[in-house]
């Protein structure tokens, strides 16, 4: 098994291109099944979580064929609905093939994704939106088992909570239901929105792209001609680069970024004492010598994403003063906490909320990756650590992170990735 040892660095500097989402390539890849023509998706990430969902769609009898940052997948040979366990229990978001299957083929079998690392991680309220647009759903033998053999039909679907996944699910399944679908308390994340707007490009009338209330035109099982489209900046994978800026008080620069995506994560780091300058599609963090403590909330866009509390929770370690991290969003997405603590973080836990005495010297230990962003926090710590760190199951990273190492490298961090 691969891990990787990074020794503390002074500074680092330079220029990383930034890939594109995970997270919204995922939902778009499912999209796919939506179309009659072969769609060709530009500016893909090429991490383990992609491929994963590209081998799922092979699995199902698709065409994939994945070359340096492009896709072009071809559905009109799918001639299977079932998403075996076999893979989804290696990425939960497979999930996001039931709505698309079950609104083109009026039935679809995925398995339970069950709970991961941070969490429980229900399904149900993806479940329910799709009984009331007539699916009818059982479960068995740890599988989703969903049938509409009239297709589904459009109707007011009312979230009980905000879900990303719930929500992309649900605008693809109405694209191709009889009639109008309105999602009530809908997810507002860039990688939502993206979707909807290729289905926007591609003929399916959606009003309120970006806002809380999404209206779809179903096109009654008609399936669509998806244009070519590129993949939006990974906010995330952005985000986590400008704390290895703060960290290691180094001026670094992204390209291929949408700083509009990062609002309140830059609102953030500049209470924590860094500024920022901006083109277009760059950003360049200019840190301050003296790293602020912060009070973190984390909550749905355009609030304090999740998936960056805990390179934060890095980055608290090096403040001056005491910081409060309250996680809002998943019960158990405080793992990062006990391997920061081998490396020397003084870190308290309290429910959801944890509080971080700041200024320690973090020294370097070998530690365990427990999820995807726990691991980039762990990265972000090995930075300024004493010594040697050796982050160990980086198979989370490898799920997220494109080029993780290469990035690093190029900006001057000693890191290096080897086999147990
Ligand atoms: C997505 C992101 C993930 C991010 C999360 C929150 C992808 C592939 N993953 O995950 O990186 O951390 O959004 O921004 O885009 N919930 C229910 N029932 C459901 C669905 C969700 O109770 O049926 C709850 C969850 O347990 C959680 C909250 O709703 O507490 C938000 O989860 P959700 O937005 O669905 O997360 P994902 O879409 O799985």
């Amino acid at each position: 098994m691969d891990y990787l040892q990074i020794k503390g660095v002074d500074s680092i500097n330079g220029t990383i291109k930034i890939s594109g989402a995970k997270n919204a390539s995922l939902p778009l890849i499912a999209m796919t099944i939506l179309a009659k023509n072969s769609v060709h998706i530009k500016n893909l990430p090429a991490v383990a979580d992609i491929k994963t969902l590209l081998k799922l769609l092979s699995n199902l009898g698709a065409t994939c064929d994945f070359h340096d940052d492009k896709v072009i997948v071809n559905t009109s040979t799918l001639n299977q609905t079932k998403a075996t366990y076999d893979i989804v229990k290696t990425m939960r978001a497979s999930i996001l093939v039931l709505g698309p299957i079950l609104t083109r083929f009026g039935h679809c079998e995925v398995s339970l994704p069950g709970g991961c690392a941070i969490g429980q991680r229900p399904i149900d309220l993806h479940l329910k939106a799709l009984e009331q647009m007539g699916a009818e759903i059982t479960i068995q033998a740890g599988y989703v088992e969903a049938k509409a053999p009239n297709g589904l039909k459009g109707c007011e679907i009312i979230f009980d909570k905000i879900t990303v996944t719930g929500t992309a699910n649900i605008v693809m399944a109405a694209a191709l239901a009889h009639g109008k679908t309105t999602i009530i308390n809908a997810a507002r994340e860039p990688e939502v929105v993206q979707l909807c707007e290729v289905l926007n490009n591609s003929g399916i009338n959606i009003d309120g792209t970006g806002t809380a209330v999404l209206t779809i035109e179903g096109r009654a099982g008609k399936l669509m001609d998806i244009n070519e489209f590129s993949v939006i900046p990974d906010r995330i994978e952005a985000g986590t680069y400008l704390c290895a800026g703060a960290i290691t008080k180094s001026e670094i620069t992204l390209t291929n970024v949408n700083t509009h995506h990062l609002g309140a994560v830059i609102a953030k780091l500049e209470e924590m004492g860094s500024s920022f300058s901006s083109t277009q599609d760059t950003i360049t963090i200019h840190p301050s010598k003296i790293i602020k403590p912060v009070r973190v909330i984390t909550q749905e866009y355009p609030a304090f994403p999740t998936d960056m509390q805990a390179q934060f929770m890095a980055l608290a370690t090096q403040a001056e003063g005491t910081s409060i991290i309250e996680e809002r969003l998943f019960e158990n997405r405080f793992m990062h906490v006990s391997e920061l603590q081998r490396m020397g973080a003084d870190i308290s836990l309290n429910g959801n909320v944890a509080t971080v005495n700041g200024r320690n010297k973090l020294s370097g230990a070998d530690v365990m990756a427990t999820d995807l962003r726990a691991s980039s926090a762990l990265v972000l710590a090995a930075l300024v650590a004493d010594g040697i760190t050796n982050i160990h199951r980086i198979y989370h990273l490898d799920r997220g992170y494109d080029s993780l190492e290469k990035k690093l490298k190029n900006v001057g961090t000693d890191i290096q990735r080897l086999n147990e």
